[in-house]
């Protein structure tokens, strides 16, 4: 079995080696071409939808499709509002172009009172998407002081008993302390707090909710439940189940695509191997997946009934693009493998999963999956599939600079 494993594996390298060989290397000018153009329309369509609907001036940021094709137009209360400002300043940081930068600055600062957010945990994905590139790349005082107050009102959720930021703050009647593998991603908008400020309390938070996260989240495989439901006195996990996958025991497509590029910063951040090892077991579990399709796109719940005959989640696959381009970067013995998983994926992307220029309103990327269980947001474009596919490709245009 073992000696099986080992040449199905080796059989699977070779697969994609040689598909990196032989297929049109992703050039990030050809695919920023269309992205500069997709976006001109995309702004037209921004306006075109806040115009008809002048009572719902607050909603200004695209977030997918409705059923009916219209744009979806959020407010800065989403939870998805950071990511149309995010992929902005990547758009801009690889033109140089200062429309872009106007463009950017423009859509991030719409945003400036969810610094105060302590309604969910959110606020990092919101505020580190948006200002935190703003600040990446101008270096703004006051963009420093907006990130600061955003990463103080993230904490202002951790319980020390627990030793997690709370997720969510509905379904009382279910739920005492809800934690999600979503989460994890906030974190890095405290190891940023604490780079800029020397405030060991952000970082500590950060490590304290990783470490739990590690001690309860995970299965032996290597997958990740998405909701473990904390006693909020003793602090221990009292149930483990889903809220957006398929099932309590099923492996939700983006719940491990957020673990993978969660543990992946914990690393960087923290050199802890502990973190290192648990990336490596969530990569094997996504990539060695018998349902893991041959072009690397997930489909939206790895345990779905009916596969293949589902929805695919292309946002899922933009975040384990991303996440295996800096993983490439700090584990040295599996750099190749993961710089060709993630140049595999961003190929699919981009041959099969791109919107045709000046369609579905502008959004980058077709196919991601939100919320099946409530029926919502089904083979649609999200932002968010956008931001870390623009992400991945600033991240592969790097690497191989280096
Ligand atoms: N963080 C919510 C989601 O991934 O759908």
């Amino acid at each position: 079995m073992n000696r099986f494993r080992k040449i199905a594996a080796l059989t699977f390298l070779f697969y994609l080696i040689i598909i990196s060989c032989f297929s049109k290397p992703l050039t990030n000018s050809g695919i920023l071409s269309f992205v500069d153009k997709q976006y001109r329309f995309a702004l037209k369509e921004i306006e075109k939808k806040q115009t008809e609907h002048k009572c719902l001036t607050n909603k200004i940021f695209p977030r997918s499709l409705m059923p009916n094709g219209e744009l979806m137009l959020v407010a800065p209360e989403d939870w998805t509002s950071g990511f149309f400002p995010g992929s902005l300043w990547y758009l801009y940081e690889n033109t140089n172009d200062l429309f872009w930068k106007r463009q950017a600055i423009k859509y991030t600062e719409i945003l400036e009172s969810q610094q105060f957010n302590t309604g969910n945990h959110d606020v990092g994905f919101m505020m580190y998407c948006s200002y935190g590139n703003g600040y990446r790349l101008t270096k703004s005082a006051h963009y420093k002081e907006v990130l600061i107050q955003s990463a103080t009102s993230l904490c202002k959720r951790f319980n020390p008993k627990v030793g997690c930021i709370r997720s969510w703050d509905f379904n009382k009647e279910k739920w005492q302390y809800p934690v999600i593998i979503d989460n994890m991603m906030n974190l890095e908008l405290l190891f940023w707090a604490f780079h800029e400020t020397k405030d060991s309390s952000f970082y500590k938070i950060a490590v304290s909710h990783a470490d739990k996260t590690l001690r309860n989240h995970f299965r032996d495989n290597g997958s990740c439940y998405h909701v473990i439901d904390y006693d909020s006195i003793t602090g221990n996990a009292r149930l483990k189940m889903t809220y957006q996958g398929y099932s309590d025991e099923s492996s939700w497509a983006r719940g491990q695509a957020w673990a993978l590029y969660g543990f992946t910063f914990m690393y960087r951040e923290t050199g802890d191997k502990k973190y290192l090892d648990q990336t490596e077991k969530i990569a094997n579990f996504i990539f060695n997946n018998k349902n893991m399709p041959t072009d690397l796109v997930p489909f939206w719940d790895f345990d779905a009934p009916k596969i293949p005959n589902v929805p695919k989640d292309a946002s899922a696959a933009s975040v384990m693009a991303s996440a295996l381009l800096e993983l490439a970067t700090l584990d040295q013995s599996n750099t190749l493998k993961y710089n060709l998983l993630a140049n595999k994926i961003l190929l699919s992307l981009e041959k099969d999963y791109k919107s045709k220029l000046g369609e579905n309103r502008g959004f980058l990327l077709k196919q991601s999956t939100g919320f099946l269980p409530w029926g919502a947001e089904i083979n649609v474009p999200l932002n968010y599939a956008d931001y870390y596919f623009m992400e991945a490709l600033t991240r592969q245009k790097n690497n191989t600079k280096k």
